[in-house]
């Protein structure tokens, strides 16, 4: 195996050690941060005087060859190499000859692999942020277009009271709101950049540390190099808030898996989204919701795993941290995945709304609107509750509902009753008498806030860009 640390070493080579301790076949995912940061590591090298000028530009045009080359599929990423670092000096080396062999000066495979790393990890925040941007986007035409799509709202998943189709996306809106803001500050956190750290304890040689985080984006150097080749709260973090989100996700595919059940019947998967049965020919099932549950555990397995890896490493560098790869890669294409279909399987599903609003209107849920009712006319609450109640179980003895139970039986129970009962209780009552904020009767507020709030993080994308 073509290794940087020959050496020191006399006996011969264990195949099992070698396969066992060798990283490219997972590392090769970040062969262009691996290049971009010795690009940055060069260009520095350079202007510091530690390589002349000629000596810069024969590497910094190797490796761009090679990034070419990899890019355009004409260099594979593969062969008896430890990892992807080995790979791309070797190949270097094989390139431009002796000059390559200068390009290591002033860096350890720490620094390096803990630069690639943080690289990779801020890209993929990037994308995730406009991915949980975009079903922002999906999740709030839904509640502009729901308005007045009338439904139950459940807790203990017991019709509680009616809310609106709006109103329940809302609440997932705010979710996907705080994934998208913990993306943002887990990226303002961890921007800072560990080159120049050296294996543990920095270099002798003059590096301009400023420089090479300057050139690759980075809001400064770290301030510590035990810290900088030896962090990675950045990768937890980025898995909890995946964690989180999956989670999230999860909750809202279980909830597309009930509505998409036969007795609720309250969605239509478009076919795209849905499979069917080899054997039950009527069978049109929430597959894609199902997966997006199921593959929430793994993500989360990915965030124990990386907290379990780290717990016991002294300082600086151990080779367990090699760990932080295989899973963090899966957790990310994962969770890329999961927004990307979560945005298609509901800006392509139909919502039944006449089944929605049938069943918000049996079960009792305007049951604390009758109780309201009462209040209005100068019962007390927990009387009024009572009696409620009382009027309840008639409807169950009798087969029937608050909104189709006679006045007679009304009076009977309290004579404050009158027929103005009914609109109380009407479904459209019920919803757009609550107005508190955040209540279902006061969405277009929520709505106007929601909108505000997405063309706001436009602006600054926008102000940024410039
Ligand atoms: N493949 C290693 C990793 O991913 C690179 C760093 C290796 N450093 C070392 N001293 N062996 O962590």
């Amino acid at each position: 195996m073509a290794q940087l640390w020959g050496g020191r070493f006399t006996k011969q080579e264990n195949e099992l050690v070698n396969a066992f301790n060798e990283s490219l076949t997972f590392d090769r995912r970040l062969a262009e941060q691996d290049i971009v940061g010795s690009l940055a590591h060069a260009a520095m090298l350079t202007q510091q005087g530690i390589l002349t000028k000629e000596e810069g530009e024969q590497i910094m045009e190797g490796l761009e060859s090679i990034h070419k080359d990899i890019s355009d599929g004409t260099l594979k990423v593969a062969g008896d190499y430890e990892d992807i670092h080995s790979f791309v000096e070797s190949n270097l080396i094989e390139r431009i000859g002796e000059t390559g062999k200068k390009l290591h000066t002033g860096r350890s495979r720490n620094d390096q692999v803990a630069v690639d790393m943080r690289l990779y990890v801020r890209n993929e925040l990037d994308e995730i942020s406009d991915l949980l941007l975009e079903l922002l986007h999906t999740v709030l035409s839904l509640m502009e277009e729901h308005q007045h799509t009338y439904m139950p709202g459940f807790t203990h998943l017991q019709k509680a009271q009616p809310v609106t189709l709006s109103h329940h996306f809302g609440a997932y809106f705010e979710m996907f709101r705080r994934d998208y803001e913990r993306m943002i500050s887990i990226r303002g956190r961890m921007n800072v950049c560990p080159l120049g750290s050296g294996a543990l304890a920095g270099t002798t040689y003059p590096l301009d540390r400023q420089m090479t985080a300057q050139i690759l984006e980075f809001d400064g150097p770290c301030e510590n190099s035990m810290d900088g080749v030896s962090d990675r709260d950045y990768v937890i973090e980025t898995l909890d808030a995946l964690a989180i989100a999956m989670m999230h996700l999860s909750r809202l595919s279980e909830e597309i898996c009930i509505w998409n059940s036969n007795e609720y019947q309250f969605i239509e998967l478009d076919d795209a989204y849905a499979t069917g049965s080899s054997i039950m020919p009527q069978k049109k099932n929430p597959d894609i919701a199902e997966l997006i549950r199921g593959k929430t555990g793994r993500v989360y397995g990915a965030l124990v795993q990386m907290l379990t890896t780290m717990k016991g490493l002294p300082l600086a560098y151990d080779k367990d941290m090699q760990e932080d790869k295989e899973m963090t890669f899966d957790a990310v294409d994962t969770v890329k995945n999961c927004l990307t279909l979560m945005k298609g399987m509901l800006s392509t599903s139909r919502f039944n709304e006449e089944r929605m609003k049938k069943s918000a209107q049996q079960g009792f849920a305007n049951a604390t609107d009758a109780a309201d009712y009462l209040v209005r006319k100068g019962v007390p609450f927990r009387d009024a509750h009572g009696m409620i109640g009382q009027l309840v179980l008639r409807c169950i003895e009798k087969n029937t509902s608050l909104d189709e139970l006679p006045l007679s039986e009304y009076r009977a129970v309290c004579p404050a009753f009158d027929k103005d009962v009914y609109e109380a209780i009407s479904l459209s009552a019920c919803v757009s008498r609550r107005l508190t904020k955040g209540a279902p009767g006061a969405m277009a507020e929520e709505i106007a806030g929601a909108k505000a709030y997405l063309r706001m993080i436009e602006d600054l994308d926008k102000s940024e860009e410039r």
